[in-house]
């Protein structure tokens, strides 16, 4: 599998990676964000909602509330984050996965706690700290399923840019 790694140097550069991806999202989309507490999930899911709404949208963790949507015309977003749960499924599906899934596209912090309803099909973004400075990341893009032949396509139209 190819994992894409990048080094993030700040705050603006992992939005200008978010608002690279956002053009590419379809109904039916999940990226799920894992990596360090504090490393950078929400950031990133809020500089991709806002690249599709707008930047004055208000982009809340949804630590307590576990989820947030934001409609758009061709789908609405789902912002998740799963870290409160402990992995049960009903809890999970009662903050309505399953619309999630057919209306929506889905950005899932901790997905790990999804256990058996993580979808094969996805783009895992893996956020981490970097030692050498306070702002930099380092973010692994493992694309799952048929997320594959999307990055394979994507890779080779940026090839062609460049
Ligand atoms: N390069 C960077 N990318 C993202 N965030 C950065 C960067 N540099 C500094 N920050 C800061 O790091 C913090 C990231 O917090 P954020 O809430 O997005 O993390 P998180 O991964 O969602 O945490 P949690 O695990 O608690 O959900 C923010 O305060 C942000 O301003
Ligand atoms: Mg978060």
């Amino acid at each position: 599998m190819t994992v894409e790694t990048l080094i993030i140097e700040n705050e603006a550069a992992l939005a200008g990676l978010a608002a690279r991806l956002a053009p590419l999202l379809k109904r039916g989309d999940v990226l799920t964000l894992k990596g360090d507490l504090g490393a950078g999930k929400t950031a990133f899911a809020r500089a991709l909602i806002r690249t599709l709404a707008g930047e004055s949208v208000d982009v809340p963790s949804p630590t307590f509330t576990l989820v947030q949507v934001y409609d758009f015309p061709s789908f609405s977003v789902y912002h998740f984050d799963l870290y409160r749960l402990e992995g049960k499924e009903i809890d999970i599906l009662e903050l309505g996965w399953d619309d999630a899934r057919r209306d929506g596209v889905c950005l899932v912090e901790w997905p790990e706690r999804l256990g058996a309803l993580l979808p094969q099909d996805r783009l895992e973004i893996a956020i981490n700290f970097h030692k050498s400075n306070e702002t930099v990341r380092e973010i692994a893009l493992k694309p799952f399923g048929a997320w594959m032949a999307r990055a394979a396509m994507e890779r080779a139209a940026e090839k062609e840019l460049s």
